[in-house]
């Protein structure tokens, strides 16, 4: 018989699996007591591979104690930006073995579930997520109504690049040896399972689990964290859809600039401005708003162009926009009776009109279209 080191058998009995930590210390012991006592008298050797940016809280020293009897070790980033994501993709390049499991420190995600994620992922799949929102889960009851909907709104957004109930979990189990190239992920931000899945195209299965909230330490969760969701998810939709996907990114935008600009043209009238002189007032704080956000979201993958030329470039077109925009809103009022007596009217006319102009206009002059990187 042939001697091989490894029959796949005794490549599966073994797991990696990686922890993002950020300010953990308190959760650390805990957390590996679970891992080993779920899976200790299974036949499974695994290790516990933290990575850490630079928490500076004492976590180091509770690794360094608790690894004389688990096999648990930290690697530290010390190198900024500090990102989830990028420390999971650490810990993957790093593992021992090919089967991986990602979770979070904080106990919100099971240990005791690690086995059957692990059987589903054996079973023939790329990626198994411990699921929130597949039959049979749940999220903390104590959630309000605002985190819900907020975890309801990003999933929903998510729905066109993935089939999967809960695209948006930190807890899955996949394999090295099916994930794409590292060096092409492009992620920022908490959602390295769907930038995984999406760039990989893997075969996804849901597990579903409990997920409770930390009782120790603190979220790292915040505004920042939400709008460099937009910005990943913008890329996720780029890479899937090309450049069509950014016709809702642009008009979600456009949108949110026609309440401000709505808002200014109603405030200024208010404080007693002629409605003409208030259209074109109300103009510039609104495409400011728009021009910053197309910016960060809507072409966020292309280059990044120094601010002053693509300003200049953005006065030039948006002068083409108003022009189309007012000057609509002018002639519709000024001969046509219907639009004159019902000047909102002539308002969305003049905007939809300027927006499709602006469109055109920014994604072949103002951002740049030869200027694309990633992927
Ligand atoms: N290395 C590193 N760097 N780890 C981080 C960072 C970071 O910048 N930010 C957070 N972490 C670690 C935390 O220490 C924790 O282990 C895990 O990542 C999740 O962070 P939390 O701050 O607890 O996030 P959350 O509970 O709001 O979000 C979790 O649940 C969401 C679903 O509600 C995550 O699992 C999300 O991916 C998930 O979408
Ligand atoms: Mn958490």
């Amino acid at each position: 018989m042939p001697k091989t080191s490894q029959t796949p058998e005794a490549a599966d009995r073994n797991v990696s699996i990686i922890v993002p930590t950020f300010r953990e210390a308190a959760n650390i012991a805990p957390l590996a007591e679970r891992i080993d006592a779920a899976l200790s008298g299974t036949g499974l050797e695994w290790e516990l591979l933290l990575v850490d940016d630079d928490s500076g809280d004492g976590s180091e020293a509770v690794v360094a104690e608790l690894s004389r009897r688990l096999p648990v070790r930290m690697v530290v980033r010390r190198e900024p930006p500090r990102d989830l994501s990028l420390a999971v993709i650490e810990g993957i390049r790093l593992s021992r073995f090919d089967r991986l499991v990602v979770m979070d420190a904080d106990l919100s995600h099971p240990p005791e579930r690690i086995l059957d994620l692990l059987a589903a992922l054996d079973g023939g799949c790329d990626m198994v997520i411990g699921s929130r929102y597949a039959p049979g889960g749940s999220v903390d009851s104590s959630w309000s109504l605002y985190r819900v909907l907020n975890s309801r709104l990003a999933t929903w957004m998510a729905r066109p690049l993935v089939k999967c109930a809960d695209p948006m979990a930190g807890f899955f189990a996949t394999r090295r040896s099916v994930l794409p190239d590292l060096q092409l992920l492009r992620p920022m931000g908490y959602k390295i399972a769907l930038e995984l899945m999406v760039r990989g195209r893997l075969r996804v299965r849901e597990v579903s689990i409990d997920f409770r909230d930390r009782s120790v330490g603190l979220s790292k969760m915040n505004w920042r964290q939400q709008i460099r969701f937009l910005r990943h998810l913008s890329r996720l939709y780029n890479h899937k859809f090309g450049s069509l996907a950014r016709v809702p990114f642009f008009s979600a935008v456009g949108a949110s600039g026609l309440v401000v600009d709505l808002a200014c043209y109603l405030g200024l009238q208010w404080a007693g401005i002629e409605h003409r002189l208030a259209r074109f007032l109300s103009f510039w704080p609104a495409v400011g708003w728009n021009w910053a956000l197309n910016r960060g979201l809507t072409f966020s993958e292309r280059a990044r162009q120094p601010h002053l030329g693509q300003l200049a470039r953005f006065v030039a077109s948006s002068l083409v926009g108003l022009a189309v925009n007012v000057g609509s809103y002018a002639l519709l009022t000024s001969y046509m009776d219907l639009f004159d007596r019902h000047r909102l009217l002539a308002f969305f006319c003049g905007v939809s009109l300027g927006s499709i102009v602006n469109f055109l206009v920014a994604d072949l002059y103002v951002y740049g279209r030869r200027t694309e990187t990633g992927h």
